[in-house]
């Protein structure tokens, strides 16, 4: 599996060099949880820290938004040239003019399903979007515990992307950690994104490599 570091564990004092150190442990992209104190109870970044982020980082930045008004915080992250813009489908009336907004504008577009959420909600968003986002946890928090189901819904729609040989990403968010991880890439996933997993050991290196592992092929 390729690894999405979530900054959102990261010590903000320390910001640059824990892009740097999480860079030069492997991490395959920056996960950037934003968060707008409405959709999600919890405020983290915005234009400011993401001038910050993109300076220094030399790997893609991978944006999840959280917020309402979702198309007005595409228009505030579309200038960082992030590789995924991810959003949740609920937060706006228009999720496929909202996709075909993104791809014009260079990023890959990601839709995102709540834990509660079924896959075949967004069955005809699927040919507008390169990754679906898979929460394992309810949105808003670091460190929280991985909901089994989930892994369910990555095998379905797994399934479903094969089927109809779509060229769509799997990511996985939340409560990732190295003895979950042979069963999420098990269940065909193609992305983890971990947070505290990674920034809350000693060895980042160790514990971005634990979940890269290619247990398929072992
Ligand atoms: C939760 C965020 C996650 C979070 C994951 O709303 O979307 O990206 O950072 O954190 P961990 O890996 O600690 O569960
Ligand atoms: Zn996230």
């Amino acid at each position: 599996m390729y690894v999405s570091a979530s900054l959102l564990s990261a010590d903000f004092g320390e910001l640059k060099e824990e892009i740097l150190k999480v860079e030069k442990a492997g991490a395959d992209m920056l996960h950037i949880d934003v968060m707008d104190g409405h959709y999600v109870p919890n405020l983290t970044f915005g234009p400011c820290v993401m001038d910050a982020i993109a300076k220094h980082a030399t790997i893609p930045l991978d944006v999840h938004l959280m917020v309402e008004d979702v198309e007005s915080f595409v228009e505030l992250f579309l200038p960082y040239k992030p590789k995924f813009i991810s959003f949740h489908p609920e937060t706006t009336r228009h999720p496929h003019r909202l996709c075909e907004h993104i791809r014009k504008n260079g990023p890959h577009p990601a839709i995102v399903l709540n834990p509660h959420m079924d896959i075949n909600s967004i069955k005809y968003l699927l040919p507008s979007v390169d990754m679906v986002l898979l929460m394992s946890v309810n949105p808003g928090f670091g460190g929280q515990k991985f909901i089994d189901t989930t892994l369910q819904k990555a095998k379905e729609l797994r399934k479903i992307i094969d089927q109809n040989d779509y060229k769509i990403f799997i990511q996985i968010d939340g409560g990732v950690n190295g003895l979950n991880a042979s069963d999420i890439e098990l269940a065909g996933v193609d992305i983890a994104v971990a947070g505290s997993y990674i920034f809350g050991s000693n060895d980042y290196a160790t514990s971005i490599q634990s979940l890269k592992k290619d247990f398929l092929n072992e």
